[in-house]
């Protein structure tokens, strides 16, 4: 067993455990994922009054008995000190849904205190906190502004607070939003599908929601493997046809996801100059001269990890090719309107930056680079091809276990894994997830990149 097997093998045993907890580590909590909702009742709670959209959203929502809707505990009592004891629900809940769409004043905020305060520990383990609000930079007022965003920094400090795996979001309706788009997002969070989303605004944008072009084609790129190959096989079990795109060295393990999922591989180093032709192509040939892409999930991508003290111009250039040269390149050909095989009226770009292009991280300048660069292309592009119905989104996924991250000193890994408020690495399906929700024509999020990574701040 090597030096990585070794130290993983002691902290994750009895008494590595015992070590981890004693230095200050607690344990992780297996997260709800999938389509699983919460077991326990959601409480629904409005903040200087309730809106009928959040209300008619939660209708939509059509939750199952066991998720019906309660409300907050208004009773307090006292202990035998006389002490004011505050409200407390008489079990677990599932979910706190916190309808803060009127909230504009500072004191409202209280409000939100009050209500979230036993709320914390009554959730269950994967519980989620929600609240929804307005936008920022849409109120009406200084002390609007302000409060829209103070509920950020709440729903924050609640995701670090929260325990067993139950985590924390913010909802910011736009003024145009409706309640099937809010419901969409509802449910999402909601959803054991958003299992490693945690301390994370969702900004909801007016125009982002249309029909589906159909057939549902989706282009995966990197998708032999780790985030790819989960990618390519949730669009697929979605019912989607998938072209799944890896460089010829990794055609073999491209083929076995290709033949798994019934789509087509593509055998492609993205950083060739006719990259997005040859894609175009191959959508033509395989699909019909009038196919169209649905949907691009720009995946791959690949580290060169140094100090900058010793970075060459090699590792820099190789990062910034693959990472976003290649994806802007790709884009401009299969944008071109009217362009067989290239992307529909309608369809959506998905880019994969990562936390990294949020926090920066010793060793990374050229990676951190290449995904704060895809975050800047997300919210470019997305302005610009709002008038052909095209949406443009991202994620940034924090610590996943797949072969890429498996690469990273076992210590670091172990701290990354720890840094997150779910005290634990996300899974390749976790992403996969976010960018199928993404994808989704009812999605109503455009220009926005989300965070998948269980709250993990990286940097060191
Ligand atoms: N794993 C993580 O924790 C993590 C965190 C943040 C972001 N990401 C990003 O997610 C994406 C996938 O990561 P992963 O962990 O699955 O990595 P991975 O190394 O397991 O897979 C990346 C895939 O991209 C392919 N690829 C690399 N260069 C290519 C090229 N020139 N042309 C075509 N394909 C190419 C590789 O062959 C590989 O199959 C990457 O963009 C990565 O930067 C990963």
């Amino acid at each position: 067993m090597n030096l990585d097997g070794i130290i993983s093998g002691v902290l994750n045993s009895g008494p590595g455990k015992a070590v981890a907890a004693a230095l200050g580590f607690p344990e992780a909590t297996p997260l709800r994922r999938g389509e699983a909702m919460p077991a326990n009742p959601l409480v629904v709670s409005a903040v200087g009054g309730a809106s009928t959209l959040v209300a008619d959203a939660l209708r939509t929502l059509d939750l199952d008995a066991e998720a019906a809707v309660v409300d907050v505990p208004e009773a307090r009592s006292t202990d035998e000190n006389g002490r004011e004891r505050p409200p407390a629900y008489p079990g677990r809940i599932g979910a706190i849904v916190v309808d803060a769409t009127a909230a504009a004043r500072v004191d409202d905020l209280e409000q939100v205190r009050a209500v979230l305060r036993p709320a914390v520990r009554a959730v269950e383990p994967s519980g989620r906190v929600i609240i929804v609000a307005g936008d920022p930079a849409t109120a009406s007022d200084v002390e609007g502004a302000a409060v829209r965003q103070a509920l950020d920094g709440i729903m924050r400090s609640v995701g670090k607070e929260l325990r067993g795996g139950a985590t924390s979001n913010l909802v910011q309706v736009a003024d145009g939003s409706t309640a099937d788009e809010l419901a969409q997002v509802l449910r999402f969070l909601l959803s054991g599908r958003s299992a490693y989303v945690d301390g994370q605004p969702l900004v909801l944008a007016d125009g982002a929601t249309g029909p589906r072009p159909e057939p549902r084609i989706v282009v995966v790129t990197g998708a032999a493997r780790g985030i790819g190959a989960a990618i390519a096989r949730r669009f697929a079990a979605d019912g989607a046809t998938v072209v799944a795109l890896d460089v010829p060295i990794a055609g073999e393990a491209l083929a076995g996801v290709a033949n798994e999922i019934r789509g087509t591989a593509l055998q492609l180093d993205i950083t060739v100059p006719d990259a997005g032709d040859r894609i175009a192509q191959h959508v033509v040939e395989r699909y019909g001269p009038d196919a169209r892409i649905g949907a691009i999930v720009h995946c791959a991508g690949i580290l060169r990890d140094k100090m900058l003290a010793n970075l060459d111009e090699k590792r820099w250039g190789a990062v910034l090719q693959v990472n976003l040269a290649a994806q802007l390149r790709i884009n401009d050909v299969l944008l071109r309107p009217g362009r067989p095989g290239g992307l529909a009226d309608g369809s959506r770009i998905i880019g994969v930056a990562s936390t990294s292009g949020w926090a920066g991280n010793k060793g990374q300048t050229n990676y951190a680079a290449s995904k704060a660069g895809v975050m800047g292309m997300v919210r470019a592009l997305s302005a610009q091809l709002a008038d052909r119905g095209i949406v443009v989104n991202g994620v940034a996924p924090g610590f996943i276990e797949t072969d890429m991250t498996a690469s990273i000193p076992v210590i670091d890994r172990e701290i990354f894994r720890r840094s997150s408020s779910l005290l634990q690495g996300g899974r390749p399906a976790d992403v996969a997830e976010t960018i199928v929700f993404l994808a989704d024509p009812g999605t109503p999020l455009n220009g926005q990149v989300l965070r998948v990574c269980g709250q993990l701040i990286v940097g060191r």
